[in-house]
C-alpha cells in the first residue's frame, strides 16, 4: 500500500442522466489516471453487493416495490456503510473514481415529485459525507440519451424522469462541478475530463482538508 505522508487522493465524481456516458468515461479515466501513477481506483454507487445494495438491485429490477422515502434512505445508507473504507482510501493516497453519488440520490428522488421530498428533504440524509473534489457533470438532453440505444429496463429509464433528473441536478450545481458536453466525441469528452481530473489530483496531493458533503 502506497502511503504518503502528506497529501491525499482525490474524489472524483461523475454525475448525469442514464446512458450519459459516465460508466465508459469512469473506467477509461481511471486507466488513464494509472497510465500516469495515479493510484486510482472505479468506485459506483449504488453498491450492489452489500446486504443493503441487494435490496436497492431488487428495487430498481422491479422485483421489489418500497416507499419512496425508504428506498431513498436506502441509497443513502449505501454510501454511510462505504464512509470509512472511502475516507481510508483517500488518506492512503487513493484517487476515487466514482459513478454516481449522493447527487444522484438526491437528483433521482426529488424527480418523483412525491409530497414531501422535496430537494431540501432529499440532501439532508447525505450531508455530512465526505464531499467530492471536483464533480464532473456530463451534461446531454434526455432525447440525445435516448437516441443512444434507449434505456433499459430499469426502473428509472424513462424519458420523461430523466428530464426531471436533469431539472433536479442542475439545482445542485455547486462550485467543485465542471459540466462537460456529452454529446461530443469520446475522445474530446475524454480529454475534457483528463484535464479537470489532473488539476484535482494535483491540488489534493498538497493535502487539503476533505469537504463535508452539503454542511
Ligand atoms: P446505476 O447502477 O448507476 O445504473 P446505470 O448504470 O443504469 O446508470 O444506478 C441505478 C439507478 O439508481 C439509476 O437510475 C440512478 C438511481 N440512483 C438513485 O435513484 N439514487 C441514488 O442514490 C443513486 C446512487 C442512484
Amino acid at each position: 500500500v502506497s502511503s504518503q505522508k502528506s497529501g491525499r487522493g482525490a474524489f472524483l465524481l461523475f454525475e448525469g442522466v442514464d446512458r450519459c456516458g459516465k460508466t465508459t468515461q469512469s473506467q477509461r479515466l481511471v486507466e488513464y489516471l494509472k497510465g500516469k501513477g495515479v493510484a486510482a481506483e472505479l468506485w459506483r454507487f449504488p453498491d450492489r453487493y452489500t446486504a443493503i445494495g441487494r435490496m436497492i438491485d431488487s428495487y430498481l429490477s422491479g422485483e421489489t416495490e418500497a416507499d419512496d422515502a425508504a428506498v431513498h434512505l436506502l441509497f443513502s445508507a449505501n454510501r454511510w456503510e462505504k464512509r470509512e473504507a472511502m475516507l481510508a482510501a483517500l488518506h492512503a493516497g487513493h484517487t476515487l473514481v466514482v459513478d454516481r453519488y449522493a447527487y444522484s440520490g438526491a437528483a433521482f428522488t426529488a424527480a418523483k415529485k412525491v409530497p414531501g421530498l422535496d430537494l431540501e428533504w432529499c440532501k439532508a440524509p447525505d450531508k455530512g459525507l465526505p464531499a467530492p473534489d471536483a464533480v464532473i457533470y456530463l451534461s446531454m438532453s434526455p432525447e440525445a440519451a435516448a437516441l443512444r440505444g434507449g434505456y433499459g429496463k430499469e426502473r428509472y429509464e424513462k424519458e420523461e424522469m430523466q428530464k426531471e433528473v436533469s431539472r433536479q441536478f442542475a439545482l445542485l450545481a455547486d462550485d467543485t462541478w465542471h459540466t462537460v458536453d456529452a454529446a461530443q466525441s469520446v475522445k474530446a469528452v475524454e480529454s475534457q475530463v483528463q484535464e479537470i481530473a489532473e488539476g484535482a489530483v494535483a491540488s489534493c496531493s498538497k493535502g487539503p482538508p476533505l469537504r463535508l458533503l452539503w454542511t
